[in-house]
């Protein structure tokens, strides 16, 4: 017998427990199977489109430049690739789990934990921010008709208190206006017991809110999210359209530190520092796939929605990316929370504002809704196999919903809104679904190819084994050739990018070992492009990321040993 911490689920195994939940009493009826194809794509856009393009947008423009459009294109394509693999799992085995589920049936138990834990990062760490995001647009919406709420119950404790630090004994009128309610927000709060009441009340209320729709079924939460993803798009094309009108052509070209005008005043590297932002607003395609059980079509509509919602969300984000840095110059957006309204300040469209401080309300509910909905449904499946208590599995009698799970994801997002702080929350999200999405196109490898059945999705096959290695090797050529001082800039330690080059150096040496292991394999092309284009995102995470998303792993896998290891169904 093969060591227990890589033993598989077999996908046959998967599908017959998804249906039939026997011998469990803590399992209901199973769930509805109502989702359509539009259903499905709706709730791609519905998942994508939020606080990555109303909020993080702005200061990854401040980084980048109009450059990041570029950015928004590699992403683009990672995801891409990372889509067909996600449809190539999601068709042979729809059910819930979602990556976990691939890893289980691709790389073994330890992986599929790891995902798992991965998975909670990405689902309801990134609902913080997005909750943090919609509490920020809906403050300024509500200012603009006139109602204001006190500054101590519309920001986090930690960002009040951090704000105070760093000014200390700077005078309140050299500071930008949000600092400034920071700062006001730590000295008018309520006192009690010697502690400062402070905290983002929007962002609970809207997570108590979306906890109690999630609860109470898929169908009325499907009607609310189709009606607030055609509102949002609709908004969307209307700035571009008003946006486009103002447009400078010069502000896409602005002058580099060098004085040369260039489309990446910053550079490259400048460009990659948006990673995390840029990344994050593509995050939510993945978060269909946990849908299967409760779509009516699952092998032909997943894969199809996620490719229909990602394709429709990048051409939404290029055109914005253009229209925001063609109004604005690039470097108005430092620490600017609300990018698409200042566009609208600057050209005093005061209607615009108001639409869209509006549109942000409802791109960034609709996200919440997702992603709450989603990691229920993953710890559902990871109940299933025995890795958490069989309460995570248990189905409401009358709502057929996960009740208790949902209940549990509504805590794990809203206790830490009252203890953390956006910035520290995007960059944890983003490298724990890039991480996710590494092991699905690995996974991919791994499991057997199969003859391809009509109706349903299958990988298109393409031989890897010496395209590959030809693509490692003429991009480092290229890479090279194009830029003599690449290979000395790798090793360039300094302060300012030292992660970025060690993490580079890194990726090449996993992509040479990948092109080696290409030559003694048949691995199929699209899924080792994933893999690499996910690899190379990763490389713009900073080493206190990659500090932060080990101790998280640390913690999952102390969980792992002290309960799933040994109440594993895989154990015999
Ligand atoms: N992509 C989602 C957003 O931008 C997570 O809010």
């Amino acid at each position: 017998m093969g060591n227990p911490l890589f033993r598989t689920k077999n996908i046959d195994k998967i599908l017959r427990d998804a249906e039939t939940m026997e011998g469990d009493p803590h399992a209901g009826t199973g769930l509805k199977r109502v989702l359509t194809l539009k259903d499905l794509t709706f709730f791609g856009i519905a998942a994508i489109i939020g606080a990555g393009s109303f909020s993080s947008l702005g200061q990854a423009c401040y980084n980048g430049g109009p450059g990041v459009v570029v950015l928004f294109i590699i992403c683009a394509v990672a995801c891409g690739f990372t889509a067909l693999c996600y449809s190539e799992f999601a068709s042979r085995i729809p059910v819930a789990g979602s990556a976990y589920t691939y890893a289980y049936a691709s790389f073994g138990e330890l992986f599929a934990w790891i995902i798992g834990w991965a998975l909670i990062m990405e689902y309801s760490i990134g609902n913080i921010y997005v909750a943090f995001s919609w509490s920020d647009y809906f403050t300024l919406f509500m200012s603009r008709i006139g109602i204001h709420i006190p500054d101590f119950l519309t920001c986090s404790y930690m960002e009040a208190h951090g704000a105070v630090i760093a000014n200390a004994g700077v005078s309140l009128s050299s500071l930008t206006s949000d600092t400034k309610e920071l700062i006001n927000a730590w000295n008018h709060a309520p006192v009690i017991g010697g502690l400062r009441i402070i905290f983002d009340m929007p962002a609970l209320i809207i997570c108590m809110l979306i906890t109690t729709l999630v609860y109470v079924g898929v169908k009325e939460s499907r009607n609310f999210s189709n009606v607030m993803v055609i509102l949002k798009l609709c908004i969307i094309v209307l700035v571009i359209a008003v946006g486009a009108y103002y447009i400078n052509p010069a502000n896409w070209t602005p002058l580099n530190p060098a004085g040369v005008r260039s489309f990446m005043p910053n550079g490259f590297s400048g460009v990659m520092r948006a990673v995390s932002g840029v990344f994050f607003a593509y995050i939510g395609f993945d978060a269909i796939s946990v849908m299967a059980e409760e779509s009516k079509n699952p092998q032909r509509d997943l894969p199809r929605s996620m490719i229909l919602s990602l394709v429709i969300c990048t051409v939404v984000y290029i055109l914005l990316t253009l229209v925001l840095t063609g109004v604005v110059s690039y470097e108005k957006f430092n620490n600017v929370g609300d990018p698409l309204a200042k566009i609208f300040e600057e050209s005093n469209v005061g209607w615009m504002q108001f639409l869209v401080s509006m549109a942000a309300v409802i791109a960034m509910t609709s996200v919440l809704l997702v992603f709450q909905m989603g990691q229920p449904r993953i710890w559902m499946s990871m109940s299933r196999d025995g890795l958490l208590p069989p309460r995570f599995q248990k189905i409401h009698p009358k709502y057929q919903t996960p009740s208790f799970a949902t209940i549990i994801t509504g805590l794990v997002v809203g206790i830490p809104l009252l203890f953390t702080d956006k910035v520290f929350v995007l960059d944890f999200t983003s490298i724990a679904t890039l991480f996710a999405f590494v092991l699905v196109c690995g996974g991919v490898l791994l499991i057997p190819r199969k003859e391809k059945v009509p109706g349903r999705f299958s990988i298109p096959y393409i031989n890897g084994r010496i395209i590959f290695p030809a693509i490692v090797v003429t991009a480092l050529i290229i890479l090279i050739l194009s830029n003599n001082n690449y290979v000395s800039s790798l090793f360039q330690i300094t302060e300012d990018n030292a992660s970025l080059n060690v993490s580079t150096i890194i990726f090449w040496i996993v992509m040479i070992l990948i092109a080696i292991a290409c030559l003694f394999n048949t691995w199929s092309l699209i899924p080792l492009l994933g893999l690499s284009s996910c690899l190379y995102l990763l490389t713009g995470m900073t080493g206190m990321n990659w500090a932060w998303f080990a101790s998280w792993l640390v913690i999952g896998l102390i969980i792992y040993f002290l309960y799933g290891y040994r109440k594993s169904k895989l154990n015999v």
